[in-house]
């Protein structure tokens, strides 16, 4: 069934894992993540972009992810990703979509949470859950020192004044990831301490990586060698975002790597059988690669698997 994020939450929470939310533009794209859902008998949350939505049109991401439900009988959340006001919000809800974020993070704390709060009073007559976020996500180069962490991480107390103040379902927080294919120029490294400071002033509310694409080399070394260009590309090691989904983190965004997985395997088919021009061709074991890399991250990265 379409089910809003709460009762998911709460057993992530309880259960020391994190549920994946995957953006999905297309029918290939929500095929594969959903093959995994189903093979790995895990909850999963599409999410749909103000960019995807544009892209598909509102009405075909939601039919498609309705045939994906009614194929599969799995529990599958539909989320907007990144409201950017209230309308877009709205405009999701009265579509039927089960969960949105209302992205405020650009916003001065009081903003933020007036505007939070006015999504949150809509959806929550109609059973829609509402993740806000708070914290500035930082881009290569961005937040190297202590004092530019302060300035753009999630600070602990205005975390825990924007959940009371609101009532929100959910809450993004920066503690390093960032969005696309480079997010360090160095070492990677996620400030841990912040969500334990964070994780344990709100006990049992879940809370939200955005971000967090590990940038397998291994689907960058394919795109590169299949005439891609990504240089430097460095994602979050799996291993922290594994950390941190026993940590009060419970969904985990994830949508640069499902564009590698897919770019790579296009690329491959169109290197090794240049006279292929059936679209079908290539976007069959596309999708296949995509099932491949979702069923990875749950088995072995969120801890999902299974948790259906
Ligand atoms: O947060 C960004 C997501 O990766 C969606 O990207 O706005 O290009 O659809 P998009
Ligand atoms: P990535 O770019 O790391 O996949 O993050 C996706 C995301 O946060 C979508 O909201
Ligand atoms: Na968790
Ligand atoms: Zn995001």
């Amino acid at each position: 069934a379409l089910v809003n994020s709460n009762e998911m939450f709460k057993k992530a929470y309880e259960g020391g894992y994190a549920v994946g939310a995957f953006n999905v533009n297309n029918m290939e794209i929500i095929q594969g993540i959903v093959a995994a859902a189903r093979q790995e008998n895990a909850p999963v949350i599409l999410q749909v972009s103000a960019g995807a939505r544009k892209y598909a049109s509102p009405i075909y991401l939601k039919k498609l992810v309705e045939a994906a439900i009614e194929e599969t009988g799995l529990d599958i959340v539909l989320h907007l990703d990144h409201g950017e006001d209230f309308e877009i919000c709205k405009a999701c809800i009265d579509d039927g979509f089960s969960s949105v974020m209302i992205d405020g993070s650009r916003f001065s704390l009081d903003e933020n949470i007036a505007l939070t709060k006015r999504v949150v009073d809509y959806a929550r007559d109609r059973g829609v859950s509402v993740e806000a976020e708070l914290g500035k996500l930082a881009g290569i180069e961005d937040a190297v020192n202590v004092s530019a962490k302060d300035a753009t991480y999630t600070d602990p107390d205005e975390a825990v004044e924007f959940v009371e103040r609101t009532g929100v379902d959910s809450l993004a927080i920066a503690i390093g990831t960032s969005h696309g294919a480079y997010k360090f120029s160095g070492d990677p490294s996620l400030d841990f301490a912040r969500l334990e400071t964070i994780s344990s002033k709100l006990k049992g509310f879940p809370l939200v990586l955005h971000g967090s694409s590990s940038v397998p080399q291994e689907f960058i070394d394919l795109n590169n060698k299949y005439g891609g260009k990504i240089p430097g590309a460095q994602g979050v090691p799996e291993h922290m975002l594994n950390r941190a989904s026993k940590m009060g983190v419970c969904k985990i965004n994830i949508d640069t790597d499902l564009r590698l997985a897919m770019t790579a395997s296009i690329r491959r088919t169109f290197t090794e059988n240049p006279g292929e021009f059936d679209p079908r061709k290539y976007l069959s074991p596309a999708r296949d690669a995509i099932r491949d890399m979702v069923a990875h991250k749950m088995k072995n990265v969120l801890g999902c698997s299974g948790k259906k």
